[in-house]
């Protein structure tokens, strides 16, 4: 019997990827079918069912799906869930399908057969509605705003076969497993008691406490970061797995950390995006999820614990995983070392804070970065990108 947390739902992980014997010949199929273009966020999409990580879901959600996530956060059939999983295409495209014909999607960007879906249903939305319920927001400056409201007018429901990871699996060999995999690691190593720490940013020291306080209470921090696209300005994936490496090898105690990344793409929803996250750690294996500051949040959209408050109002049943809430994390020049509100004393103003945000504006400007702030070997990864840049 498995020590770990059972996939969300209570059943086995659903990973909707073609057995690798069977690829070639679905692929050959699907080039007989009806091609649709996905946004990247809908790609990315198809990469988290193919990994398990969106299990129990089997599919791209119907109308009925959609709406009741928007509302209650639960799909039809009450099966908790807090972010829709859609699928958008052009009335001109969406008319041409029928019900019940299996379509081809492709990546829009490369044209690369994705899976194969076949579509059940066929429906509009109101995309301010879902905006107003998921983003709380429906201003288009808002990043996740913005990609719901240029989609496709129509909306296509179905279950969807993978045939393709992408570069993925090569590109990120070691940091890209699914949700079996980081499950048979854990066992290996006897964790059952996991905290995931999600993050799109190279860890300074304010992740490094979060995670430190994880370690302290728990088998060991899965540090789990985005490999999907990012907002302009975000530090891409390759320099920011150096710079988390070069912080794991320097500042954590060997065998209780694991990184690894994912291809979700931010949609940067705050609350309700950190219960997606906290779904999907529980797919990957995760007892507990770091939430701090703002947890993928953006601009001033949200209250910094607003992403904390949101797990009080779900049903008792709704997770088995639980967060971990901490405080806003920062260095204290009357400490010397890290604390929160909760461990620190001193005044404000010996607090340094940090965040990726500051950080990524001082590295832009040249400006160096103090120790307090970040450690000096991932500030060394992180400038000579930025030289890259000028
Ligand atoms: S994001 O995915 O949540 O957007 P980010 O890298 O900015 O990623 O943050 C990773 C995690 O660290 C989140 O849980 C966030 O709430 C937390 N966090 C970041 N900075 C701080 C801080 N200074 N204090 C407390 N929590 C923080």
């Amino acid at each position: 019997m498995s020590k770990l947390v059972p996939p969300h739902g209570g059943g086995e992980l659903k990973a909707l990827l073609f057995p690798v014997i069977e690829r070639a010949e679905e692929l050959k199929r699907a080039k007989t079918l009806k091609k649709v273009p996905m946004t990247s966020r809908e790609t990315s999409d198809v990469l988290m069912f193919a990994m398990g990580a969106y299990t129990p879901l089997d599919g791209f959600m119907g109308e009925a799906d959609w709406r009741r996530v928007c509302v209650e956060m639960e799909t039809d059939d009450g099966l908790f869930w807090p972010i829709p999983i859609t699928l958008s295409a052009a009335r001109e495209l969406a008319d041409s399908i029928g019900i019940e014909e299996k379509v081809a999607l492709v990546d829009g960007e490369t044209d690369e057969i994705m899976a194969i879906m076949e579509v059940t249903e066929k429906y509009t939305i109101d995309k301010d509605f879902e905006c107003a319920h998921v983003f709380t927001t429906t201003d288009i400056g808002h990043p996740g705003v913005r990609k719901v409201m240029e989609q496709g007018e129509v909306n296509l429901g179905g279950v969807v076969q993978v045939l393709s990871e992408s570069e993925y699996p090569v590109k990120y060999k070691g940091l890209y497993l699914r949700c079996a995999e980081s499950r048979a690691l854990f066992a290996e190593k006897g964790w059952s008691r996991v905290a995931a720490f999600q993050t799109r940013n190279p860890m300074h020291r304010s992740h490094e406490h979060l995670a430190k306080i994880a370690v302290e209470v728990t088998d060991g921090v899965f540090i789990h970061q985005v490999l999907g696209k990012l907002k302009a300005g975000d530090i891409p994936a390759e320099t920011r797995t150096k710079a988390i490496q070069a912080m794991i090898d320097n500042y954590f105690v060997p065998g209780t950390v694991i990184q690894a990344g994912y291809p979700i793409e931010m949609r940067y929803g705050g609350p309700r995006e950190a219960l997606l996250h906290a779904v999907i750690r529980q797919n990957f294996g995760c007892s507990h999820l770091i939430v701090g500051r703002d947890h993928a949040g953006v601009g001033d959209y949200y209250g910094p614990f607003d992403a904390q408050h949101i797990f009080d109002t779900l049903r008792p049943d709704a997770l088995v995983l639980r967060p971990f809430k901490i405080d806003i994390t920062f260095y204290c020049q009357k400490c010397m070392g890290m604390a929160t509100g909760k461990t620190c004393p001193h005044d404000k103003k010996h607090h340094v804070s940090i965040s990726g945000t500051k950080q990524r504006e001082m590295l832009s400007a040249g400006e160096d970065i103090p120790p307090e702030f970040s450690r000096p070997e991932v500030v060394a990864i992180l400038k000579d990108y930025y030289t890259t840049l000028k």
